[in-house]
């Protein structure tokens, strides 16, 4: 059953400071016709990044959404008609499909479209099998290099990334030590996610608490914030460390770009790497990354957490919580449940 319009949220003016409604326009459309090679996806969850803040105000790794255009997201839907070799309809599809109910696409984006695997459920393949779990293994395994024994500090330690790549280095046989706000979110890391050290940034004195807590220095910091956390990082750090530069998340909503670290002089004494990267240059290798992903789940040795907020409605005050620190684990929202039955 479709509904008979199509809703969308269009990017109307690019955020100064905190986002908020007024950076949104609400429209109501005629549910598009797929051309041929196109198809027309229902979508039913939404993923919130950080990085869709930045798609809102500056050409980035990816141009800049342009304004009168739906807002860019990574989502799940349903194939609900196909004018496209190989798709089918009820087939779900992840991609790059908007805050918008009704796509009509050739599968390219951002995130290009790509079908899910048979029984994944549809949050799944947003949270610990969607960017934010690919990006953690990357960024703690190819980046980090992780060994046994290390010790392994991260940054935004509860949220979707930071939590899973805290996990994966302690499967690595790492000592890890996670930075997060609030007491809930530190509780939620020692007693179910396994970390053997956490610092709440919001009380504590960051730097007194990583010495306590990391006796022998820093191996990897895998930084998600920026700011605090990293300078301090990088004022205990080990010979031949390295600092994963995931993201920054605590200057993105600043209007000039802050200071560089102090600390940063240390990387040359104690001879650290300290590198950025981007999870979609690892495209190709995201099948090795989704089964080793899997297998730890399998065993139960991944707690991953969701945060699901329901209703298209509801998709910028959404995305707002992730600067705010509201969200605790992955940030979802789901719009529909599939309206086709999937094909058996
Ligand atoms: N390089 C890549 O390819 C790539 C891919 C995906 C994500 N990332 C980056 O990974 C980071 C985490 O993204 P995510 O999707 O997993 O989001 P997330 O961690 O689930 O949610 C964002 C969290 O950031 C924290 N935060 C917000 N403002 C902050 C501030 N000013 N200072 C300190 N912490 C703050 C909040 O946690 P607290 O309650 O703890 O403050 C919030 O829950 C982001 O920096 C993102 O850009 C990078």
């Amino acid at each position: 059953m479709r509904n008979d319009v199509n809703r969308q949220w269009l990017l109307a003016s690019r955020p100064e400071g905190v986002i908020s409604d007024e950076n949104f326009r609400w429209q109501e459309t005629p549910i598009p016709e797929p051309r041929h090679g196109q198809v027309l996806v229902r979508n039913l969850w939404l993923s919130f990044d950080p990085t869709q803040r930045g798609w809102m105000t500056r050409d980035t790794y990816v141009p800049m959404i342009p304004l009168g255009e739906v807002m860019r997201a990574a989502s799940v839907g349903q194939v609900v008609e196909s004018r496209r070799p190989g798709y089918a309809p009820g087939e779900l599809v992840q991609g790059t499909f908007g805050w918008q109910d009704y796509a009509a696409t050739d599968g390219g984006g951002v995130i290009p479209m790509r079908k899910l695997p048979p029984r994944m459920p549809p949050n799944l393949a947003l949270s610990l099998f969607g960017i934010t779990g690919l990006t953690a293994y990357f960024g703690v395994l190819d980046i980090g290099q992780v060994k046994e024994g290390e010790t392994f500090v991260v940054s935004g330690a509860a949220g979707a990334t930071g939590s899973i790549a805290g996990q994966i280095a302690k499967l690595k046989g790492c000592r890890v030590v996670g930075i997060a706000g609030g007491k809930l979110k530190c509780d939620w890391l020692l007693r179910e996610a396994g970390f053997d050290g956490v610092i709440d940034y919001r009380a504590d004195d960051i730097g007194a608490r990583l010495s306590a807590l990391c006796p022998k220095g820093i191996d990897v910091f895998y930084d998600n914030v920026g700011g605090a956390a990293l300078n301090e990082a990088l004022a205990r750090i080990n010979l031949r460390a390295r600092i994963v530069l995931c993201g920054a998340i605590s200057r993105y909503g600043a209007k000039t770009p802050p200071a560089g670290p102090a600390n940063y002089f240390n990387l040359v004494p104690k001879r650290g790497r300290m590198e950025g990267f981007i999870v979609l240059d690892y495209a190709a290798r995201f099948p090795e990354a989704t089964a080793a992903l899997a297998r730890w789940l399998g065993e139960g040795r991944l707690n991953q957490k969701e945060d699901v907020v329901e209703g298209l409605e509801n998709a910028p005050n959404t995305l707002a919580r992730l600067f705010s620190g509201e969200n605790f684990g992955k940030q979802l929202l789901k719009i529909a449940d599939p309206p086709l039955a999937p094909p058996t």
